[in-house]
């Protein structure tokens, strides 16, 4: 299958930034049949990229995903290259996988713009940066997207494909190709808001954990357990930040916060944990001591916290994205079974539970705390007093025959 831009075929991109995330992008795009150029600030950091990449294909050599000369057409694809003007030069894509610094991809974006192909897409990896902000820095404003692959690309299934302000349709369309080129799901994030799809939800399940903590309510050990073997969740909502590291999830909720100060409100849980540089697996040591691997959470506090809390608030956060019009409940679904490995996305949930009950339980918890975060999103109070209350009246985010 080729990818079409503009009548052109996506056959050459270009990864900017060897590091964790570009190196597995520069080998899933060879893997795929793409020639890939891979540039870094230096030699030393290009290489190490390259090494990485072989180590991993060796993996997929062991377990028989792919065969061993197979592996060495895909590092036949794969060019080091110096500087921006000819890692980018012949290029149809490019995919900027640099550091989480506004200015430093500003800059990094003018750049390719200038020697970059008129017809080239460029994509960032970012994974809370404005998307309209880095397509300010280029002159070709309708051929910046936002690309956000999850850690590791080589293994993870999901693609939350971004549209700035002034992306074409015909850009976001070329990326999603992209994507199922490289054998992901892609899904739209029709708005640039902060934290796309899957840290949005994230960040009203977070919030709704922390505060249970904060205020006393559950242990983390309860939370974890009933959030893990009641509601199937891969992992416990602190060990889930642990593994993210604490010092993203605050920036990430930071920023959502900032946008939504009357959706999501911080409680004093992880900025003491951040200045301790108590940042989760990475540092060892978060909510959890990781010194001796994954967390044991244990099985028989599963009922002692109701994991009906966490749904109805990842479902309040799915709404808000309905609402606002930046995914489709679909979309948002899809995001959250291949993103954060969740059994049912929270709009297929709502439906199940009934919006009916997903707004009672929210105005609960909006009397009891007198707080504004949980006041259930219009578009739930709307869907349920027009009877729209899942899959009991067959219409809801859904519809069912
Ligand atoms: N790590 C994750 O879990 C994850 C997941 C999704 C998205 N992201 C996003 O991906 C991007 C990269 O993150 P990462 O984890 O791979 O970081 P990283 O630090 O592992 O890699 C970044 C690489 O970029 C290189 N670099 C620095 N300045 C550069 C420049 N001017 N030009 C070219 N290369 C430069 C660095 O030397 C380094 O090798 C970030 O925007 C991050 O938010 C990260």
């Amino acid at each position: 299958m080729s990818v079409s831009l503009a009548g052109r075929e996506v056959t050459n991109v270009a990864v900017i930034g060897a590091g964790a995330m570009g190196h597995g992008i520069a080998q899933i795009l060879a893997m795929a049949g793409v020639g890939v150029s891979m540039t870094d600030v230096n030699r030393e950091f290009m290489q190490k990229g390259y090494e990485r990449i072989k180590w991993s294909l060796e993996k997929f050599v062991e377990k028989r995903t792919i065969r061993r000369e197979e592996m060495e057409n895909v590092l036949s694809r794969i060019r080091l290259v110096d500087g921006y003007r000819d890692t980018v030069s012949n290029v149809d894509f490019v995919i900027e996988a640099a550091p989480e610094d506004l200015t430093l991809k500003k800059k990094i974006f003018s750049e390719l713009d200038t020697y970059a192909p008129p017809h080239a897409i460029l994509a960032s990896n970012t994974s809370s940066l404005s998307i309209t902000a880095l397509g300010s820095a280029t002159k070709r404003v309708d051929k910046v997207v936002g690309m956000h692959f999850f850690n590791p690309p080589q293994l993870m299934p999901l693609v939350e494909v971004v549209k700035g302000a002034s992306t074409s349709d015909e850009t976001a369309q070329t990326a999603i190709s992209l994507a199922k080129k490289l054998g992901k799901t892609p899904v739209l994030v029709k708005k640039d808001v902060r934290g796309f799809i899957v840290n949005s939800v994230l960040a009203y399940v977070f919030n709704e954990a922390f505060w249970a903590l904060h205020r006393g309510e559950a242990t983390r050990d309860q939370i974890d357990s009933a959030v893990k073997y009641k509601a199937g969740f891969p992992m416990g909502i602190f060990e889930l930040a642990d593994y993210i590291g604490l010092d993203i999830i605050d920036s990430a909720s930071k920023q959502i916060a900032s946008e939504h100060a009357d959706r999501v409100k911080i409680p004093p849980v992880i900025e003491p944990l951040v200045k301790a540089r108590k940042l989760g697996q990475k540092t060892k040591e978060g909510f959890y001591v990781w010194r001796e691997g994954r967390p044991r959470i244990p099985f028989e506090l599963a009922d002692e916290f109701d994991v009906a809390r966490i749904y109805v608030n990842s479902i309040n956060g799915a709404a808000w994205l309905v609402q606002g019009d930046v995914a489709s409940p679909q979309d948002i679904d899809t995001a959250m079974k291949f993103g954060a490995g969740w059994p049912s996305g929270p709009c297929e949930l709502a439906d199940r539970l009934g919006l009916d009950v997903v707004v009672q339980k929210l105005k609960e918890l909006q009397t009891r705390f007198n707080e504004p975060m949980y006041k259930p999103c219009p578009i739930l109070e709307e869907y349920a007093s027009k009877g729209w209350t899942g899959r009991k009246s067959k219409r809801g985010f859904y519809s069912y025959t």
